[in-house]
């Protein structure tokens, strides 16, 4: 009985570090998705930089970005674009209100701008995506 239960949970131990060792030994990952704002989404109330402060992001990871399309949109910006609020020529709009935007490795820079204020309210986020390969 005893020694029945140990090699059930010796299977099932095997069973866990076959399934987690590849990726481990390749480094390979598949892409973390995460929602721009938590539960508030991508709204003034929770600066978007604040909310991406303590996390590490890596190329291939996905943002998915929540709001109201009646009220608001998002910008893809570049460096400039997000540091002065103002889109910079090329910028890309999203506005379905449920946007899916995967990050490119380096610099990523979002903007929200459908009322006047927002941007410089919290509503810009500032990404450095990591090489994928560098996350165990
Ligand atoms: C952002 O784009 C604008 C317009 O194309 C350009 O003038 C500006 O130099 C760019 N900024 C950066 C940091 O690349």
């Amino acid at each position: 009985m005893a020694r029945s239960s140990a090699k059930a949970t010796i299977a099932a131990l095997l069973t866990i570090i076959c399934f987690f060792l590849p990726g481990g030994l390749t480094h390979h990952r598949s892409p973390t998705t995460y929602i721009v704002g938590d539960e508030f989404g991508w709204d003034l109330s929770i600066p978007a930089d604040t909310w991406a402060r303590d996390k590490t992001f890596y190329a291939g990871d996905i943002l998915v970005f929540r709001y109201d399309y009646q009220l608001e949109n998002m910008l893809v910006v570049n460096q400039t674009g997000y540091e002065t609020c103002i889109p910079n020529e090329g910028y890309i709009e999203y506005d379905t209100g449920e946007d899916t935007i995967q990050l490119v490795y380096g610099g990523n820079y979002f903007i929200g701008t459908a009322t006047p204020g927002d941007c410089c309210g919290g509503m810009k986020l500032a990404i450095n995506a990591l090489a994928p390969d560098n996350k165990d």
